[in-house]
């Protein structure tokens, strides 16, 4: 399915992202696996080796996606060793939730700076490698919470919404140049990020889910692969919904 295919997957080194990094080198895929920070460099080797190991092909790269000088060297660097870039996957995305009353402005930036800020530098500068070759794919990671909000999360939702925006926006202004560009909205799923809440929380969210269970990292990985892949040509602009039912 993304056989041949060079992928830029945004903090893969756990969580949701490094389930979509391994999947893409399963169905063929070279994989950049992404990571933030020196502290992370580890696990992203770790996932490199799982994929290798399995046969597949994969580097790791630093970089702050928030960051465009960072940016710009990663994918710089990605054509440099596979010698092309066709999908872009913004996984990359942090939380910082408290209630609107006790939430610092300085957290409303950081989120957005991360999740928004963050997809559209990987996207510009991305997109416009991909605009010269004439092909290219990008799916961008929202969130149910950005469909419908969430109680504490005034600064993930707005930050999730945005990336809806800019999904559309993408799409229309490289469509003619044949890069396509969707967002994914996962539901819960289960990661580090929602290993932190209370169990008691959790199986109460579980109850509400209507399949009766938390997603997991590859229900978005499958998802995503077919959104990044050749036959969804004629699909852009669109948000995929991943949630059980959740939310119809
Ligand atoms: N887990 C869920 O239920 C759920 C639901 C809806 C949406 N999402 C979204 O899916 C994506 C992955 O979530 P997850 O649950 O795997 O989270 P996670 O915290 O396990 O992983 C997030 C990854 O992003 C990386 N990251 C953070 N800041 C970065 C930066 N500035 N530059 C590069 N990488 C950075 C982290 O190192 C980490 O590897 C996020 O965008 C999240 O908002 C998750």
């Amino acid at each position: 399915m993304l056989k041949d295919q060079v992928a830029i997957i945004t903090g893969s080194s756990q969580g949701i992202g490094s389930g979509i990094a391994k999947y893409f080198a399963k169905k063929g895929a070279s994989v950049v696996v992404n990571y933030p920070f020196d502290g992370e460099a580890e696990k992203a080797q770790a996932v490199v080796e799982e994929i290798t190991a399995d046969g597949g092909k994969a580097i790791a790269l630093k970089a702050n996606v928030a960051d465009e000088e960072e940016v710009t060297k990663m994918v710089e660097d990605t054509v440099k060793e596979f010698g092309k870039l066709d999908i872009l996957v913004n996984n990359a995305g942090i939380t910082r939730d408290s209630s609107v009353k006790k939430m610092t402005v300085e957290n409303f930036k950081m989120v957005i700076n991360t999740n928004l800020v963050g997809s559209f530098i990987t996207s510009k500068i991305a997109a416009e490698v991909m605009a010269s070759q004439g092909y290219g794919r990008i799916v961008n990671t929202s969130s149910i919470a950005g469909q419908e909000g969430n109680f504490g999360q005034a600064n993930y939702a707005a930050s999730k919404s945005g990336v809806l925006g800019l999904t559309k926006t993408f799409a229309r202004e490289y469509a003619r140049k044949g890069v396509t560009v969707n967002a994914v909205s996962p539901g819960f799923i289960r990661t580090p990020m929602t290993d932190a809440i209370p169990e008691d929380i959790r199986n109460n969210m579980i109850n509400e889910i209507p399949v009766k269970r938390v997603g997991e990292p590859e229900d978005i990985a499958a998802a995503t692969a077919f959104l990044a892949s050749k036959e969804a040509g004629f699909i852009t602009g669109q948000l995929l919904p991943i949630n059980g039912g959740l939310n119809m």
